[in-house]
């Protein structure tokens, strides 16, 4: 990336911070990236000192919706090294989402100096204790000013970094639902776009209150076979198998979600990616072969999953010794934090803005 432009704060507020006590995604770091598009080019790639924003009232990402992001973790090695996770991956997923709502792909290449620079400048903010991390969020939205329906010309591109505890102390409760639906094949449940999550809110909302955590989506078209919590993606671990729903279009393509299916085959366990009903997942369960039930995502990492509760059915799991979630979320942790041999190249060290300057 050419020409970043970097402004620092005169005065950290990291020393402020309860690291012990980090609740998520309510404290922010000291800096952010952004950048524009002009409607040809991305241009003006800066860091500078946190501060509010002003947005024009017909600005078209609060009417229309043109609004997407990407979140990952940053941690950091025992001697101090600011680590990032799978980056690349992000940077394509960003794209795919950038495609399907009609926004302008960034290059892979500025996506990614831009995580290395933001993350690599604000190493002090990553937590030192495990379960912690450094939740690493970027975004686009459409900045054009003007009250019609048409994709915005213009946009912008941005990163905050917030440092975060366990998104998911403990073990959750899903409800599954039966009448709204998450998304639709041909819609757009595959792209990270806000809508998505805000068309999620009000039936979550009524989950809540019956004591769910989370809600448990099925299919649009039949509403019997398991989508994704919303959050997370989902595994169901039978005795002679591991299944997730295949990503269809519906649901989103999960990273955590491709890392823990590659982490279980190299364990030799067999995976299948593919339509799982609720039919299925309950006479199993009542025949004693679902073993354990957990959840994936980048803020969730892996979440065991304690009740799950289908009409009049509940399916209730103990999930304080399971085995292979805590395998995964060990592995994944490990990798994150440069404990363990990493083989194939998932964790990479921030390199910081010098890269990018
Ligand atoms: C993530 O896992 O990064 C998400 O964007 C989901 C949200 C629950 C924070």
């Amino acid at each position: 990336m050419k020409n970043l432009n970097v402004t620092l704060t005169n005065e950290s507020r990291v020393g402020e911070v309860d690291f012990h006590n980090l609740p998520f995604g309510k404290i922010i770091s000291d800096h952010m990236f952004q950048m524009d598009y002009d409607g040809e080019n991305w241009v003006n790639p800066r860091i500078s000192p946190v501060e509010k924003m002003s947005i024009h009232p017909m600005n078209m990402a609060l009417h229309y919706g043109q609004s997407i992001f990407e979140g990952m973790k940053a941690s950091r090695s025992k001697e101090g090294v600011p680590l990032l996770f799978r980056p690349e991956l992000h940077a394509k997923r960003m794209n795919a989402s950038a495609k399907r709502m009609c926004m302008p792909e960034l290059p892979e290449e500025i996506f990614v100096e831009a995580i290395h620079a933001i993350v690599g400048l604000e190493k002090e903010w990553i937590p030192k204790i495990e379960g912690s991390a450094l939740y690493v969020r970027p975004f686009m939205f459409a900045m054009d000013e003007m009250i019609g329906v048409r994709a915005s010309f213009t946009y912008k591109f941005m990163i905050i970094c917030l440092p975060v505890g366990p998104y998911y102390p403990k073990p959750i409760k899903l409800l599954v639902e039966q009448h709204y639906i998450r998304a639709a094949i041909g819609g757009v449940g595959e792209a990270k776009t806000s809508g998505n999550y805000a068309a999620a809110l009000y039936p979550s909302k009524q989950g809540r209150e019956k004591g769910y955590d989370q809600l448990l989506w099925l299919d649009a078209e039949k509403r019997k076979f398991v989508q994704e919590v919303g959050t997370m993606n989902i595994f169901f671990v039978f005795k002679n198998e591991v299944v997730t729903p295949s990503t269809t279009g519906a649901i989103l393509k999960g990273i955590t979600r491709m890392t823990a299916i590659e982490i279980m085959k190299d364990k030799g366990l067999t995976v299948n990616e593919r339509e799982l009903s609720m039919d299925e997942i309950v006479s199993r369960y009542e025949a004693g072969e679902l073993i354990e039930v957990f959840g994936t995502g980048t803020a969730a990492l892996v979440a065991n999953v304690e009740e799950v509760k289908y009409g009049d059915m509940f399916l209730r799991f103990e999930s304080k010794n399971w085995d292979l979630s805590t395998s995964i979320r060990t592995e994944i942790n490990q990798l994150r934090y440069g404990t363990i041999a990493d083989k194939k190249g998932w964790t990479v060290p921030a390199k910081g803005i010098e890269m990018a300057v």
